[in-house]
Order: structure tokens, then C-alpha cells, then sequence
């Protein structure tokens, strides 16, 4: 028996992880705070693939939950993947963003995953097995003006997550960044960003999760998932940092447009 503990499996590249997780063969756990969102999923997933599917309802920025999903990860001897994906950002100028947002911002993608991880850690070394996905952004990559909380968090994840990868050597635990480019999830929309505006098509979170487990396989630590995400990262690590984040602030103007309701 192997298990699976995915964050943020309500929507987007988490359902799609639960999924893809399940039909491989994987028991999951589901964490998020939408509780008939991951009890639908769950009967999907246990109807499809036959798999045991566990809900876990929980904010990952209260600290009396967060303990719960940590005490679960560190009971559980099957524990083969920790997805820690669960995050937000808020489009903006900063001092104009809701300061109290921001907060919830870096404990859920930088505490939650910190604490998740160093619950998973001693078990899986313990066993000689196991991997950890941390999903961060291909923001990582740069300070980004009107995303500076959520551009900083990210390369929060992808410098802890880097650091750890030279630490897990020879232990027989994985860890990964994944950090995609725009995906078609509920995310702009949570962000406030008017999607209109932006310069780049997409992916499908299948394709993200796909280019994830690939990357896994070859102990890779950081994956950028499709092509022109893959150009871009590259682009940026070449150019220098204050020429791209000019070049940038202009445009992530344009996403803090307000989107028009009907
Ligand atoms: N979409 C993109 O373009 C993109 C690009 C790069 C990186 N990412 C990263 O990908 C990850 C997944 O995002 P997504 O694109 O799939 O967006 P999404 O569809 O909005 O999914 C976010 C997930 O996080 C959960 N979540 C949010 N706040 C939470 C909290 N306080 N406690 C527990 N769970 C919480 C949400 O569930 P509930 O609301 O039910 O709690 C949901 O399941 C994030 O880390 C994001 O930063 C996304």
C-alpha cells in the first residue's frame, strides 16, 4: 500500500494530482478547506480506480488544524508523496493589498509547506523512501512588481526546497519545486488577475502534473513544466535581474485591471 497526501485537492493542479495519483495506484488523503468539494472528489476517485480515499478538511492557516494534517503525516507509515501545492496570490500594489491577506498568504505557502515537509522528512528517511512536491511558480524566478508577496514566497520555496534536495542525498527521499507558468485552475481568478491582459496561453494542470512525476522519476529537483515556460526560466536566469523586473512592472500592471463582472 502506498499513500498520497495532497494540499489544495479542491481544484485545480491538486485535483489534478489526486487524480492522476489514484489511477496510479495510490491511496490519498485530500486537504483542503472545501469539504463537499474533496468528499465529491473522493467518491469519484474511490468509484474509478477503487482506491481508499481519505478527506481532510482543513485551513492550512490555523495553527490547530495545520497541527492536525501535521500529526496525520507523521502517523502515517504508508506515506509515499507529500503534495504540499495549496497557495494563493493577491495581484497588486503592495501597499494597497490587504495586510491581513498578505499574512495568510505567506503561512499558507511558506509555513503550512514548511511544517508539512518537516513532518514527512524522519518517516520517509526512516523508511528509505518516499518524495515531496513542493509547487511553486516560475515567479520564483524573479522579484515581480504587483506580485511581491506571492513572487517572494515562491522563491522562498524553491531556495528551501533546493537546499533540502542536497540534504536528502543518498537517503533514498526525493523532493522537487514545481513551478508552473499559467495553468487553467480557480488561481486568477482568486488573485484578482484579469486573465485578458496576460501574455501567455496556459497549460492544462494534467500536463503540469505529468511533467511533474516525469521530473520526479530523474530526481529533478526543480521542474518548469512545457516549453515556452521552460524558454522563459531560462530567459530570466540569463538576463539581469534589474533589466527583467523594469521590463515587468509595466506588464503586471496590466493584470491588475479590473475585471468587469456582468
Ligand atoms: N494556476 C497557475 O497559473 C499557477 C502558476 C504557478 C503556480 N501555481 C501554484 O499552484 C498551486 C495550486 O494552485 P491552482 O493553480 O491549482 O489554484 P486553485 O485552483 O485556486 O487551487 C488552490 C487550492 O488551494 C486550496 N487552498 C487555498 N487556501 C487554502 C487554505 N487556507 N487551507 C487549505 N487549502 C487552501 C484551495 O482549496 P479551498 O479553497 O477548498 O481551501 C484549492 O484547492 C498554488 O500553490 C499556486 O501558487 C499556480
Amino acid at each position: 500500500m502506498k499513500r498520497a497526501v495532497i494540499t489544495g485537492a479542491s481544484s485545480g493542479i491538486g485535483k489534478a494530482f489526486a487524480e492522476r495519483l489514484a489511477r496510479d495506484g495510490y491511496d490519498v488523503v485530500l486537504v483542503a478547506r472545501r469539504r463537499e468539494r474533496l468528499e465529491s472528489l473522493a467518491t469519484v476517485l474511490r468509484d474509478t480506480y477503487g482506491r481508499r480515499v481519505d478527506v481532510l478538511s482543513a485551513d492550512l492557516t490555523s495553527p490547530s488544524d495545520l497541527t492536525l494534517v501535521e500529526q496525520n503525516i507523521r502517523d502515517d507509515s504508508s506515506l509515499e508523496l507529500l503534495v504540499n501545492n495549496a497557495g494563493f496570490g493577491k495581484i497588486g500594489a503592495y501597499g494597497d493589498l490587504d495586510l491581513d491577506v498578505e499574512d495568510e498568504e505567506i503561512r499558507l505557502n511558506i509555513l503550512a509547506l514548511v511544517r508539512l515537509t518537516h513532518a514527512a522528512i524522519p518517516g520517509m528517511v526512516a523508511r528509505h523512501r518516499g518524495a515531496i512536491i513542493n509547487v511553486s511558480s516560475i515567479v520564483a524566478f524573479l522579484p515581480v512588481p504587483f506580485l511581491a508577496t506571492y513572487s517572494a514566497t515562491k522563491a522562498y520555496v524553491n531556495s528551501f526546497t533546493e537546499a533540502i534536495h542536497e540534504e536528502l542525498k543518498g537517503t533514498g527521499v526525493k523532493i522537487q519545486a514545481l513551478c508552473p507558468g499559467r495553468t487553467h485552475t480557480e488561481f486568477h481568478e482568486r488573485a484578482g488577475i484579469n486573465t485578458k491582459n496576460h501574455p501567455s496561453k496556459g497549460m492544462e494542470p494534467e500536463s503540469v502534473v505529468n511533467a511533474s512525476l516525469r521530473a520526479l522519476q530523474r530526481d529533478k529537483v526543480i521542474c518548469v513544466p512545457g516549453i515556452t515556460n521552460r524558454v522563459t526560466a531560462c530567459i530570466m536566469s540569463l538576463l539581469p535581474r534589474a533589466l527583467l523586473r523594469k521590463a515587468a512592472a509595466p506588464r503586471m500592471r496590466k493584470l491588475t485591471a479590473k475585471i468587469a463582472r456582468p
